[in-house]
């Protein structure tokens, strides 16, 4: 089975580089292509697996804007209108009772809408494309068109020379990323990483519920509240008092208290021997957006402490991190995302693999 995954245009790369480390959590084996900001993955789980992975992919995405399970797939040459007629003439063909199961749908309950989304220029409009297949729809299923609060949302990727008809499993939770920004938490400070970048970059550190983040410049936490809400223990630690007491506040806020192991005022250069001390002995992933010296104060010498994380990483962990150029670990770099942030400033979001 196929499922569909629209991909936020802001960014380049990073969309996309969450998109495979969700893929890599939630689906296992699969087949990945792109096509513009549609990824198409192929699966051998069967329907009801991978609608539980998408959901759970685009529940915790930053920069993922939809989930869908492909039902159909049309491919052509010509015209998008040429498309069109195809995808209508496979529509008609199909047995009504595969469209029901297909769809998940019982007409006698469910309504429906037809959105369609546009990738590529083509000769024809997604209103004319929505209200076309909305149609054969209908027809094929008599169920109730309704455009304000369908019970199922079928979903029409146009592209250049293949349409994709899905069924829309899952939105991006962009209410939870705006009404969380850092000003609107119980502490705030200016520093702090605003929620949509440290969920990304938590999920480009590949963690699971259950696994150790640790965060060695946590501020007022934005990474270690992402990682609670993933369900992450949680180790944090900053040089100031009153940073480590907004984390706390922040953290019991969500009521992620418990997702804690240490939370500490503490030197980030001494958070190895120290964890050490206490029997951690290594952790799952390391991301920490660590200070530039612009918001926030620089205490040591940054580079070398991210080189010491590098020890209590476990192996095959990430180190995320953000950083005003690029910097060169021993460790395996596996990508670099930049993001322009203002004339002085482009944070390089480095991915590093142990
Ligand atoms: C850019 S801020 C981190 C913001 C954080 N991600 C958040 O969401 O609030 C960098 C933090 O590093 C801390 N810091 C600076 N030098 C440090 C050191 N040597 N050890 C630990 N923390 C340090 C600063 O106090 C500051 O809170």
């Amino acid at each position: 089975m196929e499922a569909g995954f629209l991909l936020l245009k802001e960014h380049k790369t990073l969309p996309l580089s969450e998109l495979k480390a969700l893929l890599e959590i939630y689906l296992g084996g699969h087949k990945l292509e792109v096509l513009k900001n549609y990824g198409v993955v192929t699966s051998s789980l069967d329907r009801w697996a991978l609608v539980e992975g998408i959901e759970k992919i685009v529940k915790r995405g930053a920069y993922i804007e939809e989930g869908h399970l492909i039902i159909t797939k049309v491919e052509y040459q010509g015209s998008l209108k040429e498309g069109l007629e195809l995808l209508i003439q496979r529509l008609k063909e199909m047995p009504s009772e595969e469209l029901f199961s297909t769809l998940g749908m019982d007409p006698s309950r469910d309504s429906f809408a037809v959105r369609a989304v546009k990738l590529e220029e083509g000769d024809i409009s997604s209103t004319t494309v929505e209200r076309i297949v909305g149609g054969v729809l209908k027809e094929k299923t008599k169920a109730q068109v309704n455009l304000q609060e369908p019970s199922k949302v079928v979903k029409v990727i146009l592209l250049q020379d293949r349409i994709y008809l899905g069924l829309l499993v899952r939105k991006r939770e962009r209410k939870y990323f705006y009404n969380n920004r850092p000003h609107l938490r119980a502490y705030f400070h200016p520093g702090s990483i605003l929620p949509k970048l440290a969920r990304g970059m938590i999920n480009l550190a590949r963690l699971k519920e259950g696994d150790i983040l640790l965060d060695p410049f946590c501020g007022v936490g934005g990474f270690l509240i992402e990682g609670g809400m993933i369900g992450c223990k949680l180790i944090g630690c900053d040089i100031e008092e009153r940073m480590i007491r907004g984390t706390l506040l922040n953290l019991k806020s969500y009521k992620l208290e418990d997702r804690v192991l240490e939370i500490k005022r503490m030197d980030a250069r001494d958070i190895v021997d120290y964890l050490r001390s206490k029997g951690i002995e290594s952790v799952d992933a390391v991301v920490t957006d660590p200070p530039y010296g612009i918001l926030t104060s620089v205490k040591g010498d940054v580079i070398d402490i991210l080189k010491k994380l590098g020890d209590i990483l476990k192996d095959g962990g990430y180190m995320v991190f953000a950083y005003p150029r690029r910097v060169d670990l021993d460790l395996e770099l596996r990508e670099i995302h930049k993001l322009y942030v203002h004339g002085s400033l482009t944070r390089h979001i480095h991915v590093y693999k142990k």
